[in-house]
């Protein structure tokens, strides 16, 4: 297969803008791969970032590394499936930094099981923090947010979300997600909160460790099937996200944003087998 036009190395020509400043973010599960470079990216462009994660020092970890650079962050440990822990965790973020401008859900649980070996504990885990989470974290933040007069939420949902790629429960959580975040931009629209979900395909994080662990080739056979000719980064996702908290989105509420390399668009690889092309 042809190599992507331009590879993802090339593509920053990143001038970093600073849509941000004065403004507070909270972000789930930021220790760790996409939520820690939402965190790194946000910080960069001004905001005050709240990074809060069930793994604490993780959350410590990625704040030094921020605060290392000359930005504005605090780390805080919060189980995102438990409204106590997350109600306090929102109390706090208020009282250290301020009122919360942006939420951003990203923490996540995913268990690799076969359907018949899935209990009602791994439902209540996986459904407790893929979707209860952002549940209760935007049911904390959303009082501030509407006395204010105005707020952004981002979901971090899936292509898992929209069609079955082998996590029952992490699908059905995600696609439950894509419903929360439509039900909250149809409500609280008019009182200035907008509600958007960003969809990423695969990306390369520490999700994948056990996978990789297991089946070191996985990244390279994935990359396949995307129209774009590889698997996404991080920074892919950052990209999305600042610019749909950010006011050059005011008139995007409700929306799902894949950002997948065209996986959802259609099938590569079947359209090279239909056309009889080599992929
Ligand atoms: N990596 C991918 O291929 C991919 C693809 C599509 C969507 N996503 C989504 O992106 C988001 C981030 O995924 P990632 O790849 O960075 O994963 P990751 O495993 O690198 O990071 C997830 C973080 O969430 C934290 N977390 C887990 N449970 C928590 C809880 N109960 N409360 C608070 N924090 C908790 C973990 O400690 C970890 O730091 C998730 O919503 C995931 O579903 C990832």
């Amino acid at each position: 297969m042809a190599e992507p036009l331009k590879a993802h190395k090339d593509k920053k020509e990143s001038m970093t803008m600073h849509r941000y400043t004065d403004r507070v973010v909270l972000i789930t599960g930021s220790g760790s791969g996409i939520g820690r470079n939402l965190a790194e990216r946000f910080a960069a462009e001004g905001a005050t970032v709240a990074v809060a994660d069930i793994n604490g020092d993780a959350a410590r970890e990625t704040a030094k590394a921020i605060t290392d650079l000359g930005h504005r962050v605090q780390a805080f440990t919060v189980d995102v499936a438990d409204t106590v822990s997350v109600h306090g965790l929102v109390e706090e973020v208020e009282s250290a930094l301020g009122g919360i401008d942006v939420l951003i859900n990203n923490a996540a649980s995913t268990l690799d099981l076969p359907f018949l070996d899935l209990s009602e504990r791994e439902w209540d885990l996986d459904v407790g923090v893929t979707l209860k989470g952002p549940f209760l974290c935007s049911q904390a933040v959303l009082p501030g947010m509407l006395r204010r007069e105005g707020g952004v939420i981002l979901n971090i949902g899936s292509v898992n979300g929209f069609s079955y790629f082998g996590n029952d429960l992490y699908s059905a959580a995600k696609a439950g997600l894509l419903s929360l975040t439509r039900a909250l931009a149809v409500r609280y629209g008019p009182r200035g909160v907008r509600v958007n979900l960003i969809a990423p395909g695969t990306i390369r994080t520490p999700f994948w460790d056990g996978r990789l662990a297991k089946d070191p080739a996985v990244h390279q056979r994935l990359a396949r099937w995307y129209p774009l000719g590889r698997i996404g980064e991080p920074d892919d996702v950052a990209d999305a996200a600042l610019f749909l908290a950010s006011s050059a989105a005011s008139w995007i509420t409700g929306t799902a944003l894949t950002v997948d390399g065209g996986l959802l668009a259609g099938n590569a690889v079947m359209t090279a087998d239909i056309l009889g092309e080599e992929y």
